[in-house]
């Protein structure tokens, strides 16, 4: 059963990333949902595609989809569904975007999928069976020291005033290889997952933007809490996914950077 709905997952991420690359050919159509946030015709278009698909294959479902085409329902299961993560990217053609779709069952994932159609990159995650990029099984990295590592973050699109994060960008920066911000963070996640990154951290994200990467972190040998070093639930303020070997360190960072900013 697990395996039908990741074989569905997959063809509907694959189905809306070549909307994205048809989208990519046409001028965009860029509206605002806030200052800054924006939203294409590719983003409603993906969401419109997916949401469709799983409504037809999986029709009592729950489906919670960032542009707000999803139904609830009182299933047990729900899916999380990003269209376009890295909206902004894709308005500006810098081609680091995906689809990134998730199952939970109740609070626990069962199996994410996150498809980069630019680069024809698909990452999969089952709960208990590990993880994949484009079909062969995934690790995150060895890196055991913070001053070896290669890390990512990112910063929302709204209430950006009040977002603590550049303390945090700074002080990461001056003890690691880089800090790189993308602006896709399922991508981010699932470059954890596959030891591109050794981390990842950001503030403010949605459900749909980590459900997919955090399972595909979790399967492959890292850890995810928040970056108080609390368990992380979905849509909580805060995420920090690792390769495990670094986790602690970047936590006793955190809270020295969150003590300096609360004395400030
Ligand atoms: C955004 C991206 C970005 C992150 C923002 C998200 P969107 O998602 O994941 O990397 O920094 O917080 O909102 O809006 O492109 O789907
Ligand atoms: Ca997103
Ligand atoms: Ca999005």
């Amino acid at each position: 059963m697990a395996n039908t709905f990741l074989d569905r997952a997959v063809e509907i991420a694959q189905g809306a990333g070549k909307i994205l690359r048809e989208e990519m050919d046409r001028p965009p159509t860029i509206s605002h949902k806030a200052e800054f946030d924006l939203v294409t015709q590719a983003d409603r278009r993906s969401e419109a595609f997916i949401v469709s698909r799983l409504q037809q294959y999986f029709p009592g479902h729950a489906v919670a989809a960032e542009e707000g085409s999803g139904k609830d329902t009182t299933s047990e299961y729900r899916w999380h569904v990003d269209p376009l993560d890295g909206t902004t990217n894709f308005a500006h053609a810098y081609p680091c975007f995906c689809v990134s779709i998730a199952l939970a069952r109740k609070d626990e994932l069962l199996l994410g999928v996150i498809y980069n159609p630019v680069y024809n990159e698909l990452f999969t995650a089952a709960r208990g069976e590990g993880a994949r990029f484009n079909g062969k099984p995934i690790r995150c990295s060895n890196i055991d020291a913070l001053k070896n590592s290669l890390l990512c973050t990112g910063f929302p699109n709204h209430d950006r005033q009040s977002n603590p994060n550049f303390h945090f960008y700074w002080d990461f920066t001056l003890r690691s290889h880089g800090v790189r911000r993308d602006g896709s963070a399922a991508l981010d996640l699932a470059y954890v997952a596959m030891g591109r990154f050794d981390a990842f951290w950001e503030f403010g994200l949605n459900p749909w933007d980590t459900a997919a990467g955090v399972l595909l972190v979790q399967e492959t040998g890292g850890k995810i809490s928040d970056m108080q070093g609390q368990p992380y639930t979905l849509g909580g303020p805060s995420i920090l996914a690792s390769n495990g070997l670094i986790h602690d360190e970047m936590l006793r960072v955190a809270a020295q950077v969150g003590h300096t900013i609360s004395r400030s």
